[in-house]
């Protein structure tokens, strides 16, 4: 939600700015600005509406200058319009600030401002930061100014501010959404997340919350609210820029999708070993895992497509390790008292590792003595850095706003975390060990072997462009798969409804709304549920309802129940979700292309949920 950049450097600042903003509009955003200085002094242009509307303007009219800040706005407080988009800019027109976070105590410091004569332009909370920091540098220096307004701020935020009395420096705060620094040949960037510095930033600073910045193109100077120089070491940028380019694909939920063998294998990568038949981690999680393994109970927390990896790694983990899970949605389990103790470990599974439900739910667990396990793609993410270990995916940048190789990059990681408590715990030994290694391993090839099914998949899809109600219906492991395929379906097609639900549940209500036009996806791989979900499409059939089945491939007996047939390789059931994922990304993918759909940006999704 909201992405900020900052230039610092000889380069034209709006050319770099819109490409790092372009970069960054995953996040998810309805309005977007620009502010450079230059001899006039500064200058703003903000648009409502897609980025490409201001790029659109900016040709037209162009703004010169180096020392610039950029903003891709999704709207908290006031409508998305042009007077409510960043950045914002004091009574002078000297000071210009962007912001992602939510500024709690606004309305307060706006009514003192107001006492004092500034005079608002918009309806948001950011306003008051600019006017604030302006009220504050008429008695003291600007850095001085800038810390003295942090400091009066409740809410949280990544803040950039530019200012025309001072043309080599930006200002930079972060206290709870994320933003890093990104270092150049002389050159040097703000930013919410590393796609949009990559190809210029060579190394990364996460910043910490509290972390105050002034930086200039030879680099940043990271202080503390206190003024305190503190030391942040850069780290390697190893993202390749081919990442944050669709590099041909029609979308980029299209190219991640097919990413899915690599973003596998790099899950596995160096933790799995065929020839030795183990599976093992770098030093911090396996004792973190070896801990875990004396548990008495893991509290799995998510929000979305992670809670869904997290409903199947319940399941994972109770069947082979033999561990008592629970899941709860993230933004439940922060609010309804849940009793913690050392002797509760909580994994949190997340992509962006900035989901504010689930960064709440974790400060609340270590707070009550929990330890923190997280599943993570972004490296130095929030979630990363405060959990007490980390299993990163490794997926790879996930730009699309429907998650899916972080997905069945989630899913495998948690298959390794809970073979190896299996062994550990002795619940899985032997021959039945050596067997979930080999099906572990064989996951790239399958998945690859599953996409290879593509055109099947588009032509099942295009029989049911026209639905606008869906259900989809799995059993067991595959209860969450239903649950996911409906969410990425109504997620990047927002002309549909598409409901999952346990296949047992259709009795106890739902089945009432079946009838002619009316799909359901069948989840019906080869399974111990296998039975039950037949039962269950012969209750739909008998109902007029479409059946669609996703099904092993060399089952011969299934077509006759279904409308619609698409097969996927043959594997235990354990792996099944990984598997099954596949289908039904794509037929969400097809559904929504051919109803020309938004579907990187869907409307009013971000990708990373930084407020509650
Ligand atoms: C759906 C989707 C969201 C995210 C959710 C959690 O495709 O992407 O439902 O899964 O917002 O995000 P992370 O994993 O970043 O915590």
């Amino acid at each position: 939600m909201c992405g900020i950049v900052g230039y610092v450097g000889k380069s034209e600042g709006v050319e770099t700015l819109l490409e790092a903003l372009s970069r960054l509009e995953y996040r998810g955003y309805d309005s977007a600005g620009v502010a450079v200085l230059n001899n006039k002094g500064l200058d703003v242009r903000k648009r409502a509406g897609k980025l490409q509307g201001l790029i659109d303007d900016l040709r037209r009219h162009p703004l010169h200058g180096t020392l610039s800040i950029g903003h891709t706005r999704w709207a908290t407080h006031g409508e998305p319009s042009e007077l409510n988009a960043h950045p914002h800019t004091d009574c002078t027109g000297q000071l210009a600030v962007v912001h992602n976070g939510i500024i709690e105590n606004y309305s307060e410091l706006k009514d003192q401002l107001l006492a004092k004569g500034h005079r608002f332009r918009s309806q948001t909370d950011t306003e008051v930061i600019v006017h604030l920091i302006e009220e504050l540098a008429k008695h003291q220096p600007l850095e001085r100014a800038f810390i003295s307004a942090l400091k009066q701020l409740r809410g949280s935020y990544a803040l950039c501010l530019l200012s025309s009395a001072e043309p080599q420096r930006l200002f930079g705060a972060r206290h709870g959404s994320p933003l890093i620094v990104g270092i150049g040949k002389a050159e040097a960037f703000f930013a919410s997340d590393v796609p949009a510095i990559l190809g210029r930033a060579s190394s990364v600073i996460y910043l910490n919350d509290g972390d105050v910045v002034d930086l200039t193109s030879s680099g940043p100077r990271v202080m503390d609210l206190s003024g305190k120089r503190l030391r942040r070491s850069p780290k390697e940028i190893h993202w390749d820029l081919a990442a944050a380019r669709k590099e041909g694909c029609a979308h980029f939920m299209l190219k991640e999708i097919h990413e899915q063998p690599l973003a596998i294998a790099q899950t596995l990568a160096n933790r799995l070993s065929v020839a030795k038949h183990s599976i093992s981690f770098d030093r911090r999680t396996q004792s973190f895992l070896n801990k875990i393994s004396q548990q008495e109970r893991l509290i799995i927390i998510a929000c979305g497509t992670a809670y869904h990896a997290g409903l199947v790694g319940e399941y994972m983990l109770e069947e082979v390790a033999h561990l008592p899970v629970d899941v709860d949605l993230a933004s439940e389990f922060r609010y309804r008292g849940p009793l913690l103790d050392a002797r509760t470990t909580v994994v949190a599974i997340t992509q962006s590792g900035e989901t504010a439900d689930t960064l709440a739910g974790i400060r609340m667990a270590k707070e009550q003595g929990a330890s923190v396990l997280a599943i993570c793609n972004v490296m130095g993410s929030s979630i990363a850095r405060e959990a007490d270990a980390v299993l990163y995916t490794h997926a790879g940048p996930e730009i699309a706003v429907a998650s899916t190789k972080a997905y069945t990059a989630q899913l495998t990681a948690l298959a390794l975390i809970s073979l190896y408590l299996a062994h550990k715990r002795q619940r899985l030994l032997g021959t039945r060990f050596r067997q979930m290694i080999e099906g572990l391993s064989a996951l790239p090839k399958l998945i690859e072997k599953t996409l290879a099914s593509e055109a099947e998949i588009k032509m099942v899809a295009a029989k049911y462009v026209k639905c606008r109600n869906f259900y989809f219906l799995g059993r067991r492991y595959n209860y969450p798969s239903a649950l996911e395929g409906a969410l990425k379906l109504k997620e990047i097609c927002p002309l549909i409804h598409a409901e999952g639900y346990a296949a047992g549940e259709m009795k106890h209500g739902p089945i009432s709304l079946i009838r002619m036009g009316w799909p359901v996806v069948f989840l019906a791989p080869q399974a111990s549920v296998y039975d039950k979900i037949i039962s269950n499409i012969e209750e739909v059939r008998a109902r007029k309802g479409e059946c669609i089945v996703i099904a092993s491939e060399g089952n011969n007996t299934i077509a006759r129940y279904a409308e619609s047939l698409i097969t996927i390789p043959k594997t235990e059931e354990f792996f099944s979700p990984i598997v099954a994922a596949i289908p039904l990304q794509l037929f969400a993918y097809h559904i929504a292309q051919a109803n020309q759909c938004d579907i990187d940006q869907p409307p009013n999704l971000a990708k990373s949920v930084t407020v509650e």
